[in-house]
């Protein structure tokens, strides 16, 4: 495959995975991980003031997080609803934010403009690994403050996103995006731009009625769910469904009643050379 053709092809495989992240209500699902960014912003120890970039922002979860501790705060995402959305979340607080439409692979932001760049469950979609984090890096400015959360490949999103590749496979030829939930290859990806590395695994607990409840949760609110989902026949997504919810059982920690499933990620605050 030329360099052209791969180009071409991953132009092709983001717009697609544009539609996939418009379709449900993906600020039902940000609403169940709101601590993720809370708690990134805070371990990134942002000083008020600060300029603050939240990459592939979805409706603002960093973005407000970092905007609460008296920064200004820039959001990036390529869903304009989910932009809206988080304009109205800001207007609510009052909050010094700007929310901009943008590729997290081509940030629509000058050189060296952030004091610090975050990214919560969004960079790690893009196709192109090296692109997203070159972009990071070249938003920043020299000794800014990187912030990360990623999921791991072995947590129970990892495992989700397996068991709906089993029934309806993603593209192939691109990198997983649970690679980012792993020290490997952040370290490949950011190499030399890193002065200091902060990595922790953090656990986000997602609570549900029922493994049915969560399952019919995802099946209608969140992107990727929805989109299998919608390639399936009836009997296709029968199995899915209840395949989802053997996952969510399978992960319960609660002993009856009502399931808690703990979601592991990789939480990683970079400190960039000066
Ligand atoms: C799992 S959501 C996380 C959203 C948000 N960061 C949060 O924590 O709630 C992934 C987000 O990444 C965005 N996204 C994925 N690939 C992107 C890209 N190449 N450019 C811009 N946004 C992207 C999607 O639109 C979606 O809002």
């Amino acid at each position: 495959m030329t360099t052209a053709t791969a180009r071409s092809d991953l132009t092709v495989i983001k717009a697609r995975q544009r539609e996939t992240w418009a379709s449900g209500d993906f600020a039902v699902i940000a609403s169940r991980i709101v601590l993720v960014s809370e708690l990134l912003a805070d371990a990134a120890d942002l000083r008020a003031g600060w300029r603050v970039l939240d990459v592939a922002c979805g409706n603002g979860n960093a973005t407000l997080a970092a905007a609460r501790s008296n920064t200004y705060a820039l959001g990036v995402d390529y869903v304009p609803a989910l932009l809206e959305s988080g304009r109205r979340r800001a207007a609510a607080e009052r909050l010094d934010v700007e929310f901009r439409l943008g590729d997290a692979e081509d940030l629509p932001v000058a050189d060296a403009s952030f004091d610090a760049v975050l990214s919560v469950f969004g960079a790690m979609f893009a196709p192109d690994h090296q692109r997203a984090a070159a972009e990071i890096v070249r938003a920043a400015r020299p000794g800014a403050t990187i912030g990360l959360a990623s999921w791991t490949p072995d947590g129970f999103v990892g495992e989700m996103f397996s068991v709906i590749s089993q029934h309806v496979p993603g593209p192939p030829g691109i990198e997983s995006p649970l690679l980012w939930g792993t020290e490997r290859h952040l370290s490949d990806l950011f190499g030399d731009a890193v002065a200091d590395a902060r990595p922790a695994q953090r656990t986000c607990t997602f609570r549900f009625t029922s493994p049915e409840d969560f399952a019919a949760d995802f099946r209608t609110f969140y992107g990727p769910t929805v989109k299998a989902f919608e390639a399936l026949d009836d009997e296709g997504q029968a199995a899915l469904a209840a395949d989802l919810a053997d996952l969510a059982r399978r992960w319960d920690r609660n002993d009856g009643g009502s399931i808690a499933i703990p979601g592991t990620y990789l939480e990683s605050v970079l400190a960039l050379r000066r």
